[in-house]
Formats: C-alpha cells, structure tokens, sequence
C-alpha cells in the first residue's frame, strides 16, 4: 500500500490515513504518466475533504477498479462509498446516469461533488453477479436490469448517435493500422451497424460499461448496478457491451459457439429487445473489442505486442458471428 498522509488541516477526519491501493496507484501513474501521478499524490487530501464535507467516517479497506477508487463510509448509520475518479472527461456522466435512474435498479445517489470527479453512494454488497454458478441465470438477470435501466433520459447525458461517425472513423483508422487483424467483411460490417443503427435512437439511458462484474448483490433490491458511462441511446447497444465481456468468458470456459447465441437469445428476451439488434451491436462490439486491444498492447509494449489470451479471445468471439458455419444460428 502507498501511504500518503493528508496534508489538509481537517481537524475531525485529517489525523486518519488514507492508504491508496498500491496497483491502483500504479495502473494510474502507467496510464496517465504525470497528471496521474499528480492526481494519486492529492488523492488522499482529497478523500479527507470529502469525508469531511459530507460528514462520513471511514469504515473498510479501500476499493477500486480501473479507474476509481470506492472508499466505504459511514454517514450516522447509513452505509455509503465514496468513489472518485480520474478526471478524464469518460468518468464526467456517471452522476447524471444515477440520478436518472433514482435507485431503481442502481445504487443511490446521496452527494456529488462534480469538479472533482466525486459522489457519495448508497453502499451495496460485496458479491458480484459474475459469481453466480448459472451462466442463463447471469444473462437473464443482467436482461432484466437493462430493461429496468432504460428510463427516459435527462437532456444533459451524451447521445450516442452523435458517437458513432467517430465511433466508425476509428473502426477504420484501427482497422487500416492493424491490417492482417479482421477479415476486412467483419469491419466493414460492424461499420454497417453503426451507420445503419446509430443514427434511429431513441430517449433513454444506457448503462454504456455494463458487464457482471458491475452488477453487485444488495437487499434493497436483489441486484444494482454500479459504475456507468452515462449514455443515451439504443438499449441493445448495452447487450452488445454485456456479451464482449460475457462471450470470450463462456468461450474461455469452453462454451461452444451455439451457447453464445443461446446467450444473446436470453439477454434480448429478458431485456425486450429486438433479437437482431442485440446481435448486431454484439457483432460491432466484438470487432471493436479485437481492434481496442490491439491497439492498448501496441501502445503499452511500445510498439512489439503479439496478441494476448484476451486479445485471441475477442478474435473468436468475432469469428462466431462471422462463421459460415454459424449462419443457421444468427
Ligand atoms: N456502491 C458500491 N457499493 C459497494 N461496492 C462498490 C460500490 N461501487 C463500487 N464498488 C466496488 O468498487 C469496485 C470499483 O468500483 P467501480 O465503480 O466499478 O470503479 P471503476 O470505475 O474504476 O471500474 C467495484 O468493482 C466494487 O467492488
Ligand atoms: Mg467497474
């Protein structure tokens, strides 16, 4: 653990230590060089302040995921996390999506200290639905919690139809760098998906990173969902997002191709959604998935990266949407 004491002369909350997850301070400062290190180094003055203007106190090992840190807290009696997050304009939508949803199929919203990447949350619990031993039981439920999710949408949340001619460029700019990657039909399919269903969306919000392991136990309600993008659009666009992470597992368990399509038949009907849309953005999503990865290895190993486990498994969920062999079951 890296253990930086506050520097904040905050009498109540400044004499506690606030230790930063070490690999959190360290994927940080990898991926965002100096401003991140910059950010990680004011991070605990940062906590203490908001614990301070929000009357918490601190009450369990600090968490993360790749992008924030999730301190459990203690406000009277009431069990809340604090998250910040890198100030990278990605992380700025994620209190506007809670506050839409009000609870309902999320946690709550309580604080939200915008300027510095910050809220206060309703605390759920620690399993997550990754953990479930059915794997329908696990795409059911993540079904049900999108359609729950598709409320109407605030004004102020991005719209994915003004996302996805970028979306498509760098498609192609990655498609154009990485040429021997993709059969050249899969790219200029998924290409197809965003010039065709992009643009016909409709008012409601979509999680927008919504995969099992952001989905976690709670009494309130059976499941909540935690850490969104805030986007609004086309909720099949988010069974896309859930089968990039859902397919290559089932695939890495050694699932065979047909399961992946039983997954997508399950998702779109728990989710009321039109089957074929779901596949599509599956499809764009999965080449997009191949293409990122490529690119993020490339990037990190300087220029010399062979395909990954990861990388080889999103080549194979491309290629069981792709398959002649698999025509009968799309
Ligand atoms: N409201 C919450 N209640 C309980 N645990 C949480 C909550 N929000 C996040 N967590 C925990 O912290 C981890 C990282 O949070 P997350 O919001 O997913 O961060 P990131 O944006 O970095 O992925 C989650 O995987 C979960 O274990
Ligand atoms: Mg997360």
């Amino acid at each position: 653990m890296i253990s930086i004491r506050s520097q904040a002369a905050v009498p109540a909350y400044g004499a506690r230590v606030i230790k930063i997850p070490e690999a959190f301070a360290r994927g940080t400062i990898d991926r965002e060089g100096d401003s991140g290190a910059r950010w990680v180094a004011s991070l605990p003055g940062l906590v203490t302040e908001l614990l301070e203007q929000w009357s918490c106190l601190p009450d369990g090992p600090i968490m993360h995921g790749e992008v924030g840190i999730v301190v459990p807290v203690r406000r009277e009696e009431q069990a809340a996390v604090v998250k910040v997050s890198f100030p990278h304009p990605g992380n700025a939508w994620e209190p506007a999506a809670f506050e839409a949803w009000r609870g309902h199929g999320a946690v709550r919203l309580y604080e939200r200290a915008d300027e510095r990447f910050a809220m206060l949350l309703e605390r759920a619990g620690s399993q997550t639905l990754a953990g479930l031993p059915d794997d329908d039981e696990v795409v059911r439920i993540t079904g049900l919690i999108n359609r729950r999710l598709a409320v109407p949408a605030p004004p102020d949340l991005p719209r994915l139809r003004d996302r996805v001619a970028q979306w498509a460029e760098s498609l192609l700019q990655d498609a154009a760098d990485f040429t021997d990657a993709l059969p050249k039909p899969a790219v200029d399919e998924a290409v197809a998906t965003l010039r065709e269903l992009g643009t016909d969306q409709p008012e409601v919000v979509i999680h927008g990173d919504l995969h099992a392991r952001n989905i976690l136990n709670a009494e309130r309600e059976p499941w909540l969902v935690v850490d969104p993008k805030g986007l609004v659009g086309d909720p099949a666009y988010d069974g896309g997002t859930f089968l990039k992470t859902y397919g290559p597992t089932l695939l890495a368990k050694g699932n065979r191709d047909r399961d992946v399509f039983r997954c997508l038949d399950i998702f779109a009907e728990a989710a009321e959604l039109d089957r074929e849309r779901v596949r599509r953005w599956a499809h764009y999503r999965a080449v997009e998935s191949a293409l990122w990865r490529r690119r993020h290895r490339y990037v990190r190993s300087r220029g010399s990266a062979a395909p990954d486990r990861l990388t080889e498994l999103a080549d194979r969920l491309v290629q069981v949407f792709s398959s002649p062999q698999n025509t009968s079951l799309r």
